[in-house]
């Protein structure tokens, strides 16, 4: 198996060096990240060299490895490419006879380096298939130019309903996600803080230049106003240059609200709650999944709550066994939503090509719409606008850790 992997991989190169005077761009060199195959997968020397026959199905995933969040893009990265790990092994070292091969780009959850990592991914390596990216800011722009490439993504995270939607309200055909979207997770949300917070008031701190984070902060603002709830303030900031947030936060204490709402991802989280403390707010804070990180804070946001996608506690001998292999795997780290939801997208996408069975863009699409699929974060089955129906996990934030509350279904 691995000598037959070795000559098609030879073949490849000398085709290409052949087909480009020796110039060879290098399709298959400079991955970013360990190519899938390296792995320790394909056990039989002897059996199955099918997998090797058909060359190399080539997978980008576009993590934010760097910039503000560089939790979101080790996590997704290493689901990701732990997925093609188990797919390999329990399917003959590869899909539909092809070898897969994965180049990780670092995406930085920002709308132009994405972008940047997307046409690169695109044009240059001729990749048919993108996992990502994390954030709806940086996911948005890169399904604009996916969809218009006819390239299948798969954001594993995104939660803004434009990711997937264009502007007249049609579907973008080629994109798809693997996590519910933002109406869903900030009415979850709005329900617990009226219904198990019993909060009457509620304040609103959010980051006006971010996709995520404006558009989850409506949502919520929508459904506990329609619960009864009232919204006695709404300040926002700049999570990309704003460090200091003294001045909106004694507008939350001079409010007194019986809750805050702050959706917005952990790092800009880390500092609001820590200044809050500072200052003497004690009322809860409840945010979204961007709060999912081990780099969350956890003194500074204790007696918080967010919601998400998964929790590692779910007893599903599903997840329990991928929380096994993911700390096998990684040195003991537990696998937070980002890798589950990463894993469950690799999962997808190869699902979906076997079942095209052909690497086809425009085949796989088809069945990524036709899908279902059992995945860590739960079962999945598109809607019309490729939406998955999936119920949020709500999650208690404590000095000790992040501890599971409950499942609200849709
Ligand atoms: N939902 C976030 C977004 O759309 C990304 C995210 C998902 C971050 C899950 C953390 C955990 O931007």
């Amino acid at each position: 198996m691995r000598a037959f992997k070795a000559i098609s991989v030879l073949m490849l190169l000398a085709l290409i060096l052949s087909a480009c005077g020796g110039a060879a761009p290098a399709a298959t060199s400079a991955p970013a990240a360990p190519a899938a195959s390296s792995a320790p997968a394909a056990p039989a020397a002897t059996s199955a060299p099918a997998a090797a026959a058909g060359g190399d199905l080539k997978i980008a995933i576009l993590a934010p490895l760097s910039g503000s969040q560089p939790t979101f893009g080790t996590s997704t990265r290493d689901g990701a490419l732990l997925a093609i790990e188990d797919w390999s092994k329990a399917h003959d070292g590869g899909v539909i006879g092809m070898n897969i091969k994965a180049s990780v780009e670092d995406s930085q959850c920002s709308p132009d380096p994405a972008v940047n990592a997307a046409n690169k991914v695109i044009d240059q390596d001729k990749i048919h298939y993108i996992i990502g990216e994390v954030c709806s800011s940086a996911s948005i722009p890169v399904s604009e130019i996916a969809n218009a490439k006819h390239v299948v993504q798969i954001s594993p995270t995104s939660t803004n309903p434009s990711v997937t939607v264009n502007k007249d309200g049609s579907t973008k055909d080629y994109i798809f996600r693997a996590c519910f979207i933002d109406p869903f997770q900030g009415t979850v949300g709005a329900n617990f803080a009226l219904n198990t917070l019993k909060a009457k008031s509620a304040f609103i701190l959010y980051d006006q230049s971010n996709d995520y984070v404006k558009g989850l902060a409506e949502y919520f603002e929508k459904a506990f106003t329609a619960g009864g709830g009232t919204i006695v303030g709404k300040e926002t900031y700049n999570g990309k240059t704003d460090t200091d947030f003294s001045a909106i936060l004694a507008k939350v204490a001079a409010a007194k609200p019986d809750m805050i709402y702050l959706p917005d991802y952990y790092n800009t989280v880390n500092l609001v709650t820590k200044q809050a403390k500072d200052k003497g707010i004690n009322v809860p804070f409840m945010g979204g999944d961007g709060w999912d990180s081990p780099d969350l804070d956890l003194n500074a946001a204790a007696g918080g709550y967010y919601t998400n996608h998964y929790s590692p506690d779910d007893p599903r001998p599903e997840v329990q066994n991928f929380v096994k292999n993911y700390k096998a795997k990684y040195n003991g780290t537990t696998p937070d939503a980002l890798a589950a939801l990463a894993y469950d997208a690799t999962g997808l996408l190869l699902t979906a090509i076997t079942n095209a069975g052909v690497d086809d863009p425009t085949k796989v699409k088809d069945a990524l719409a036709a899908i279902t699929f059992n995945g860590i974060s739960g079962k999945i089955t598109y809607d019309k606008q490729h939406n998955p129906i999936k119920s949020a996990t709500i999650l208690a934030v404590t000095k000790d850790g992040v501890k599971f509350n409950s499942v609200v279904a849709p």
